[in-house]
């Protein structure tokens, strides 16, 4: 395939995911042809319907609008998708395997399938691995695999690492306008090609090695869960000082070398990445002789995050033994169907183990929390029920615990209190008002909201030893 040095590549999406999806529609929307591949058929069906396979806000709509200019073709196979790509971008997952390293399976897959398709081609072709891998994944085992699998000589065969920085709940945006690009080339041609299918983003493309690009995309993770975690410590020691963790953190954010986002406190993070990232950089660090302890430090704050929300949780309900307790937010934050990872898993689990009834609501991820439910060995498993109404699940409900900060919650009207027994919110997100929660006859108890457990040890002013 040859092409003009000014023209854009057409671009190939294995992996029609979260993630790849979006990514494939920021090309096409940015006027690149783009073709996708999944294995599943249900996801391929769905894109050519021009239905979004998962929740994701704006998807649908930028999905129609690329399908009906022409712009997203859907590949019946992988051989289909390489034939007509330039640039052939990998976005399978890459998931967590209990040792903390990821399950390369899937990408090995991938790439010996698009070595297989290019074997009979002629021309220049570039993979780009997107799939988030440790540094060195790309150099050490992508391009080998693919050079011996396709039989290609080099000055045929590029091979690119383009990490992503997509955040679910707003892909869409951060598809279509990226901060920054950042990728991983070991030639010019590679680099050219990379050039020309960012081009139309006007965003400043940043290049760096294979490995330096890995290590990018995992640094920025490791980095932001670091802030949600120190967030997350000092709501605690607020807890104890009757400070807002809030107004300490806007305060503190407005210091430009810190910057106001990522230092919400909550229930810990979770997600996709946050947890897999920063388990797989700790051990890949390790294995290379280097101890990280910040990301060590992130996921064990993490994990005693969980234990102090249920520490609160215990505190304002008392003991659980025959409680209805309504659950509102199921999906790991607002804005998605996604429950990988997500608190409401351990927090459900935990209350039904110690007796509780509960009852469930999320807006869009109720479908995917019953099949993750689903496959958790808890004896008690049936005292979860899902609710479709923020109503219904409140009703009768001894307390309430907001897990999940969707917008709805916040609205909290009076006549929702009036239908619980107790009118108690345990509000891990401190999304509801106290203003409004004083008029809707709410108690609020909030993770580091200055109403929790206050010392009652008086503050001394003895230097530190
Ligand atoms: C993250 C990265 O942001 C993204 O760049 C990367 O590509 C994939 O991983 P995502 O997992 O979609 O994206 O969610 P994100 O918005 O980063 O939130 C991760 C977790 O941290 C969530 O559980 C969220 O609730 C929590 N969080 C985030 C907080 O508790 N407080 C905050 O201030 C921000």
């Amino acid at each position: 395939m040859t092409r003009a040095s000014g023209s854009r590549p057409r671009v190939g999406i294995v992996g029609l995911g979260y993630m790849g999806l979006a990514t494939g529609l920021g090309f096409a929307a940015h006027g690149l042809r783009v073709t996708g591949f999944d294995v599943k058929e249900e996801i391929r069906e769905a894109v050519r319907r021009g239905e979004a396979p998962h929740h994701e806000p704006g998807l649908g709509r930028l999905l129609r609008a690329q399908r009906k200019a022409g712009r997203l073709g859907v590949a019946e196979t992988t051989e289909e998708l390489v034939r007509t790509s330039e640039a052939i971008f990998l976005c399978v997952p890459t998931p967590s395997r209990p040792s903390g390293r990821i399950d390369l399976r899937p990408l090995r897959q991938s790439v010996v399938d698009v070595a297989r398709a290019l074997r009979p081609l002629s021309g220049y072709r570039l993979v780009v691995v997107k799939s988030t891998v440790v540094p060195g994944t790309t150099e050490s085992i992508v391009t080998p695999l693919l050079r011996r699998r396709s039989g290609r000589p080099p000055e045929l065969l590029g091979v690119a690492s383009n990490p992503e920085f997509l955040a679910e709940g707003s892909m869409v945006h951060d598809a279509l306008s990226p901060e920054r690009i950042v990728v991983g080339v070991a030639d010019s041609r590679a680099l050219a090609v990379l050039h020309r299918a960012y081009r139309p983003f006007r965003a400043p493309l940043i290049a760096l090695t294979p490995s330096g690009a890995e290590l990018v995309k995992y640094s920025a993770n490791a980095f932001l869960a670091l802030k949600v975690s120190f967030a997350n410590e000092i709501a605690r020691l607020s807890d104890r000082l009757g400070a807002n963790v809030d107004e300490v953190m806007e305060a503190v954010g407005r210091d430009a070398r810190i910057g106001p986002r990522f230092l919400s406190a909550g229930p810990g993070f979770g997600g996709s990445c946050f947890a897999k990232d920063l388990k797989a950089l700790t051990v890949r660090s390790r294995d290379l002789g280097v101890r990280l302890r910040s990301t060590e430090v992130a996921l064990r704050i993490n994990a005693e995050q969980l234990a102090y929300v249920r520490g609160v949780i215990r505190s304002a309900v008392g003991p659980l033994s025959g409680k209805r307790i309504a659950l509102l937010g199921l999906s790991f934050k607002a804005g998605t169907d996604d429950v990988r990872e997500t608190r409401a898993l351990p927090i459900a689990a935990g209350l039904v183990e110690e007796g509780a009834r509960v009852q469930g609501h999320d807006p869009v991820a109720i479908d995917n929390f019953r099949s993750l439910w689903q496959t958790t060995r808890i004896s008690s498993r049936g005292r979860l029920d899902f609710c479709t109404t923020v109503e219904e699940t409140l009703l009768g409900a001894d307390a309430a615990i907001l897990q999940a900060d969707w917008p709805e919650y916040s609205r909290w009207p009076a006549a929702w209190t009036s239908l619980m027994r107790r009118p108690v919110l345990v509000d891990l997100r401190r999304a509801v008002d106290p203003a409004r929660a004083r008029r809707a006859g709410l108690m609020v108890i909030g993770i580091g909201a200055g109403t929790g457990q206050r010392s009652s040890v008086p503050a001394t002013s003895e230097p530190m030893a």
